[in-house]
């Protein structure tokens, strides 16, 4: 894709370079975007500056971010039919972002509930950064005219927030940002930690067991989903108070593509053991061939570079249209 097909709808997300996908962010967002790429211009980002928000090592967030992008393409993201980039490769961002600060109040922002969990797991490190995040992502969004953006549960709040600010901005400035709408899959958008069902699966989480990583080989798959805390009834069923049962099922509903129904009759009369392993092999199944395309891209770094240097380039064209309509609007004088 060269440049946008004006007839179909734009698609824009992202994901933080942090570390290795989990399995929660690949069944809620990263899994969800391959198939869309045929019908929607799909624009999708390895959005390194929010991950700066917290300390990091720069070589090895230098090392985090090319295999975020490795990992994209191997989850199926095509950059010829998409267009995939690194954010900080393109200035529109921040351009947008300070403007559309200037358009966010400082209460909307206090009570984002992401900005409140990572003070507290960062109390040393309570940064500005961490603060306005919300609206650098409003901008990754709103400088392409997203219509929909592909996303878990967990963002949905930041994403209400970005239409806020469009819709402000509209009515002060006039018409000029699309207000996107989140797409939240049906099953899926809020995997729970394996060690503690009743949290989010977090690539940060300090216990290894609570988080399967979409490198991870089959035996530490296998060995986690063993491991997984569940409750003290035998019967795989869906239902209130299975927080860890439901998790594990609505994993294995995912990737076999069963209905619950369909699972509890496969289970039925089956105890929990027999039930985690067969969720452990399904998924160490689906995730081999993301493994091995990994590890090809990865020794092709040629590629990879060639790759993200024209999703920057064709990412900007788009981008830089709407910061110059933005600038406008807001009345900064034109350069040309
Ligand atoms: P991030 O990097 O934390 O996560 C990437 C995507 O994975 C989803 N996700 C999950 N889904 C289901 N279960 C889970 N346990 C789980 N954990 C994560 C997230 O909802 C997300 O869709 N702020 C964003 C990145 C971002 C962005 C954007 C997204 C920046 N700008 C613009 C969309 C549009 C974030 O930190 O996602």
């Amino acid at each position: 894709m060269s440049e946008a097909n004006e007839s179909k709808k734009m698609i824009f997300s992202g994901i933080q370079p942090t570390g290795v996908f989990t399995l929660g962010n690949y069944l809620g967002a990263v899994r969800n975007w391959a198939p869309l790429q045929d019908e929607y211009n799909c624009i999708y980002s390895i959005v390194d500056m929010h991950a700066l928000t917290v300390k990091r090592d720069p070589i090895a967030f230098r090392q985090k971010t090319l295999e975020s992008y490795a990992l994209l393409l191997a989850c199926g993201i095509d950059p010829e039919k998409s267009i995939v980039f690194i954010q900080s490769h393109n200035p529109s961002h921040a351009q947008l972002n300070w403007i559309l600060a200037c358009s966010t109040q400082f209460g909307e922002l206090s009570r984002m509930t992401q900005f409140k969990d990572k003070s507290k797991k960062h109390p040393d490190d309570v940064n500005a950064g961490l603060f306005t995040y919300p609206v650098l992502m409003a901008a990754d969004i709103l400088t392409y005219n997203a219509d929909l953006v592909p996303i878990g549960q967990d963002q949905k709040q930041h994403l209400e927030l970005a239409r806020n600010i469009a819709v402000r901005f509209n009515q002060r400035f006039g018409e000029t940002f699309v207000v996107p709408e989140p797409y939240i899959p049906k099953v899926g958008a809020a995997i729970k930690s394996l060690q503690d069902p009743t949290k989010k699966m977090s690539k940060s989480d300090d216990n290894p067991n609570a988080c399967v990583y979409i490198l991870d080989d089959k035996d530490t798959i296998i060995r986690k989903f063993k491991r997984a805390v569940t409750d003290s009834d035998t019967v795989v069923k869906f239902a209130d108070g299975k927080d860890g049962i439901n998790n594990l099922m609505t994993i294995y509903s995912c990737v076999t593509g069963k209905t619950m129904d369909e699972i509890e009759s496969e289970f039925a009369g089956k105890g929990y053991g027999d039930f985690k392993i067969a969720v452990g092999e399904s998924v160490a199944d689906s995730l081999k061939p993301i493994r091995d395309d990994f590890n090809r891209l990865m020794s092709d770094k040629a590629y990879l570079k060639e790759c993200y240097t024209q999703g920057a380039q064709r990412a900007f064209r788009i981008s830089n249209k709407l910061v110059t309509k933005v600038s406008r609007r807001v009345g900064f004088v034109d350069v040309r």
